[in-house]
């Protein structure tokens, strides 16, 4: 995808089991204006939404950077790009939804902790070190620039106990 292209007023979040779910981004290699527009369209969109994490893979567009705000404010939203996780450590088990899977939410078990290395707006590298709901936050969305969903890291208890919402998702994508 170009781009320059995309139509940022045309962006929407996509619904499991659309296939773009499943695309591997690509890493970002010029940080511009474009980029810039499309974190502040994703941040409307989630903002709108309700959501504190969005994924730009979420919105049709396969390039790793995710935007996140664990308080759903647009004032506390960060923008990532190029994650990179590493030093995970302990266990956690947090209830975890996701704007791709409306009505379906379960605990999913991920490390507690990691360290996070991306760049920012501006092109700068940072490091941060996230515990409990932001490494949580922070591994969903690096989930999405990878094709994965929480829901593919349920327990077997877990994903029966969602089959139903997963399986209403799967009907009204088949209807479109
Ligand atoms: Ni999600």
């Amino acid at each position: 995808m170009l781009i320059e292209n995309m139509k940022l007023d045309k962006l929407y979040i996509r619904h499991y089991p659309d296939p773009i779910l499943r695309q591997k981004a690509e890493n970002l290699t010029e940080i511009g204006d474009t980029i810039a527009a499309l974190a502040e369209r994703m941040t409307e969109i989630m903002v709108k939404a309700g959501g504190i994490g969005l994924a730009a893979t979420q919105v049709g567009v396969p390039l790793r950077m995710f935007i996140f705000s664990l308080t759903a404010k647009p004032e506390d939203v960060q923008v990532i790009i190029n994650p990179e996780l590493k030093n995970f450590q302990g266990v956690s088990e947090i209830e975890e939804g996701c704007l791709s899977l409306p009505d379906v939410r379960a605990k999913v078990r991920r490390p507690a902790a990691c360290t996070l290395t991306a760049r920012d707006l501006d092109g700068n590298e940072f490091t941060m070190d996230a515990v409990d709901m932001a490494a949580t936050v922070i591994q969903h969305e690096t989930d999405h620039l990878d094709g994965k969903l929480f829901i593919d890291r349920l327990s077997t208890i877990s994903r029966f106990a969602c089959r139903r919402g997963i399986r209403q998702l799967e009907e009204e994508f088949e209807d479109r």
